[in-house]
């Protein structure tokens, strides 16, 4: 097991190469949701605004399976370095691509369509992502 903490937020997040991470950031509840939905719908490519510190990105990347890639947008960087540590001690690095900018950035330049969007970041900028995405 693997703790790695944000000394920005004082977040943490346990990696256990082994099997299923935790982290504060995301709720109980809300986690699994979006590795079911991952996994029922099929979906092949995920993106999420708001990547934290990788919980649920690695949960969806895993619940979907091998041909499923994740994109991430994060504007922390030490949440995207963390997050980025956390896929590699999963194995999942070559399936999860953190974009690192803000949202209302990187939405406009992404040109690829997604099964499934998960927007967990700013609340305040959700009518412009819903508008892009
Ligand atoms: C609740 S956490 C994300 C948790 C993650 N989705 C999970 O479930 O594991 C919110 C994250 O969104 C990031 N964030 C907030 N506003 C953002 C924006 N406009 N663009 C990109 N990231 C943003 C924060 O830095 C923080 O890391
Ligand atoms: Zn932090």
């Amino acid at each position: 097991m693997f703790i790695l903490t944000c000394t920005d937020c004082r977040t943490s997040i346990g990696v256990s190469t082994g099997g299923i991470a935790n982290c504060t950031l995301a709720t109980p509840l809300q986690a699994p949701l979006w590795a079911v939905v991952a996994s029922l719908t099929h979906a092949r490519r995920i993106l999420e605004v708001g990547c934290g510190q990788g919980y649920t990105a690695a949960n969806m990347a895993s619940a979907a399976g091998p041909d499923c890639r994740v994109d991430t947008i994060e504007e922390n960087p030490q949440h995207a370095a963390l997050a980025e540590e956390a896929f590699q001690l999963r194995d999942l690095s070559n399936r999860i691509n953190v974009l690192r900018g803000r949202g209302q950035d990187i939405l406009p330049r992404l040109t690829d369509c997604y099964d499934v969007v998960f927007l967990d970041g700013d609340w305040r900028e959700y009518p412009f992502k819903i508008e892009r995405v």
